[in-house]
Parts: C-alpha cells; structure tokens; sequence
C-alpha cells in the first residue's frame, strides 16, 4: 500500500513555519500592549490623569506616594519584561548570539523581580477588592517565583529546566495581553444583553471580576502543554534525587 502521510521532512518545515508565526503573534502582542498600556501613563501625572478617566489612575491618583511608587515602578519593569520577554524564545538569536541572550535575560529577571514586588504591593490596593487581591496577588508570587526557578536551573547548568521555568514565567508575563485581550471578549459578549441607567458601568465592572485569575490560569495550562510538547522537564514539587546508573538504590546506610 501506498503511504499517503505527507514526507517527515515537510512535516518539519510546516512546525517551524507554525512556531515562526506563533512567535511572531506574542512578540507583536507583547509589544503593542506594553507600549500602548505603559505608554498612556507617560502623557501627565496620576491626578491629571485620573481627571480625564485613563486607565485606572482614577484608583492609584489619591494614594500614598509609596502605593505610586508602586504602580510606577510596576508598569515601567513590568511593560519592560513584556517587551524583553519575546526575544528570549528567538532561537536564531539565542543560538547566535548567546552573550545577547544572556544580556537581555538580566534585565528580564530584574525587571521581572521589580515589577513582581511591586505588582504585590498593587494587589492589596487594586479596584476590584479580595477578587483582586487573591487573583493578582497569586500571579505576583507565582511571577517572582518562577523567575528565581529559571535563574537558579541556570546557574547549575540545567539549561532544560531553565527553559521549561522561563516558558512558565513568559506565561505568566504574557497575563497583561491575555488580560486586556479577554476584557475586549467579555465587553462585547455583554453588549447585547445590558439594559438599565448606566450599562457602561455595569458592564466594565461585569467584564474586569473574572479577569484578577482568568488573565493567567489558562496561560499555566498552556505553558505546561508546550513543555510537554518539547519534551522538557514537568513540575515537580520535591526535587529529583540522581539515581545510580544500574537502577538499583542500597537502602542499607553507608
Ligand atoms: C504578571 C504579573 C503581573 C501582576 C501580578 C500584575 C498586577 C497588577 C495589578 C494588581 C494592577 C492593578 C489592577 C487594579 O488596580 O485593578 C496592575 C495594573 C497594571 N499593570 Fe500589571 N501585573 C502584571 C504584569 C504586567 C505586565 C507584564 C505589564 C506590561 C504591560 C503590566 C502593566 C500594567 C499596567 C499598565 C497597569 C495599569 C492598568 C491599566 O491601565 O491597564 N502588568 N497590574
């Protein structure tokens, strides 16, 4: 019988052209929202900003100087990881040029660090109360987090590790497209059945209650199937003790 299976060779081509445009897609993504959300906050202070109803400054404006120190700190490092991030998963630029590779992965984790502390300090003074503050306090902790796994599997050299924490941390990053991306979807699912005296009120306040966790779960679950996918390192919660190579542990003390 004849094999009607396309040649394993244009099987490869059509999954590097696939994860070209994929790259593309997060890169473009990563950058248009860091610029256009980050870029918003440059064009006066807090208080003026919050007069003319911008982004959220209507909630940070009146706040402790150190809880605006917070938020600045937090969309400068923040936007700055998001616009870093995708150059980290080129493998052109990886492979050949791996002194940028690691330049750019500095400044990603610091950045990373920076906006996490930040962003924590944030989600105990966001606009959507305990929701917000589980949801994005979670997403802090976890960024910090796996942003310290990465950097440490690469200090031992354990460049596979490294890869699968940083595909997990990037996920994360990524929370601030799938965010506003998901907030579009939801405003307009909205608009067909919203009636009464304000229903853009009614349905900004409806669209942003699901978004402090629905920004970054599915990114996890997306994260840890790409892993798979590559063959690299699952989650483990203990770490891994070498075992020798004949397979066999003594279980008698030395
Ligand atoms: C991944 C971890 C992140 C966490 C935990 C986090 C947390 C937060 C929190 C708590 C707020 C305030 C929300 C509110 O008051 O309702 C906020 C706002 C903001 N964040 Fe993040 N954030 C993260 C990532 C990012 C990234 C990567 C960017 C890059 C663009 C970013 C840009 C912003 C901006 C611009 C705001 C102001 C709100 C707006 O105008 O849309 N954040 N973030």
């Amino acid at each position: 019988m004849v094999s009607t299976a396309p040649p394993i060779q244009d099987q490869q081509h059509s999954r590097s052209r696939r994860a070209r445009w994929s790259w593309a897609w997060v890169a473009l993504s990563s950058l248009t929202i860091a610029g256009y959300f980050v870029g918003q906050y440059a064009q006066g202070t807090l208080d003026s900003l919050a007069h003319r109803e911008v982004g959220l400054a209507a909630n940070y404006g009146f706040r402790a100087w150190p809880i605006q120190v917070a938020f600045y700190l937090h969309i400068t490092f923040a936007g700055l990881a998001l616009a870093l991030g995708p150059w980290q998963f080129a493998t052109r630029l990886r492979t050949r040029g791996p002194r940028i590779h690691r330049g750019i992965g500095r400044a990603y984790l610091i950045s990373v660090a920076i906006g996490s502390v930040a962003a924590l300090v944030m989600s105990m003074f966001n606009s959507v109360g305990l929701n917000g503050f589980f949801g994005f306090g979670t997403l802090a902790v976890l960024w910090g987090w796996t942003a310290w796994r990465g950097y440490r599997a690469v200090r031992q050299r354990d460049f596979a590790n490294h890869q699968a924490w940083m595909i997990r941390n990037f996920a994360l990053t990524y929370a601030a497209v799938t965010l506003r991306s998901w907030f579009g979807v939801l405003i307009l699912a909205q608009i067909p059945f919203v009636h009464g005296d304000d229903p853009f009120t009614t349905i900004l306040r409806e669209a942003y209650t699901p978004l402090p966790f629905l920004c970054w779960l599915p990114n996890i679950v997306i994260a840890e199937l790409i892993i798979r996918r590559r063959g690299l390192p699952g989650l483990r919660t203990t770490p891994v003790t070498p075992r020798p190579p004949w397979g066999f542990v003594s279980d008698q003390p030395n």
